[in-house]
């Protein structure tokens, strides 16, 4: 596990873009893993910049979206569907780009279906991920155990608060949303965690000095070979 900080959150998504932009330029027709939250948007912009200026094509690319909220219209501005067209999809050529569907009317059927897909892709070359404040990947949140595959996960009292700023009110926050399980994420050949904020600075510390225990979830990529997680000040406060 690699771990860089940084200043500003601004040079985390630069760092994390630079990751990005690199892998692809590696190997053109990648298959990434991306996130939504407020994390990753500036490495989108970054990655969105290079694109704009001829630097960087995705046209044989492909994606695959960590979660989405269940029971949530595609069009609903706060959908993760709608996120990633508005932050990235509508802005860069990505050949295919795939977020699980909330909506699905079996949705034991979708989570199979999502894994297939990624299987069928050949699996996710670099994952991006956020953290939640709870240590959440994903949203899979603390529990007694690991979750292999993409699962419906019942969202805890503090995700709902600490995602209910981007919705009206309280009560029109999804309760159920559709997540990649653990195993998905770990299955990922190289793994990019971006985290900013003071918010976040007890689930770092959580993820990167204590034990694996799937109450912190994301504590389980110390077990992956190829992790690096980028950090302002901030969320590094606690190291
Ligand atoms: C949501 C997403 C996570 C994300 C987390 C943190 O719960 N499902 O993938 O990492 O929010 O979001 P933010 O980056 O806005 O703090």
């Amino acid at each position: 596990m690699q771990i860089h900080v940084y200043d500003t959150a601004q040079q985390v998504g630069q760092a994390a873009a630079m990751l990005f932009a690199s892998q692809v330029i590696r190997k053109p027709d990648s298959v990434l893993g991306l996130a939504t939250g407020s994390s990753p948007i500036d490495c989108y912009q970054q990655l969105i910049a290079w694109h704009k200026a001829g630097l960087l094509d995705f046209s044989k690319c492909i994606s695959f979206n960590l979660d989405e909220y269940c029971g949530l219209p595609v069009e609903h501005e706060c959908s993760y569907h709608a996120f990633m067209k508005a932050q990235l999809f509508d802005h860069i050529n990505m050949k295919a780009s795939y977020v699980p569907d909330g909506n699905a009317p079996d949705l034991a059927a979708e989570c199979a279906r999502y894994d297939e897909a990624i299987r069928r892709a050949g699996g996710i070359d670099m994952q991006l991920l956020g953290i939640g404040r709870n240590g959440h990947i994903g949203f899979n949140e603390p529990a007694d155990h690991l979750v292999y595959g993409t699962q419906i996960v019942h969202l805890t009292e503090s995700t709902i608060q600490a995602n209910r700023r981007f919705f009206e009110s309280e009560k029109d926050v999804p309760r159920q949303a559709i997540s990649l399980g653990i195993g998905g994420i770990m299955a990922a050949r190289e793994i990019v965690l971006v985290a900013m904020g003071e918010d976040k600075a007890d689930a770092i510390r959580e993820t990167v000095m204590h034990d694996i225990n799937p109450r912190v979830q994301a504590s389980i990529l110390r077990a992956h070979p190829h992790v690096t997680i980028l950090l302002d000040r901030a969320a590094a406060s606690k190291l």
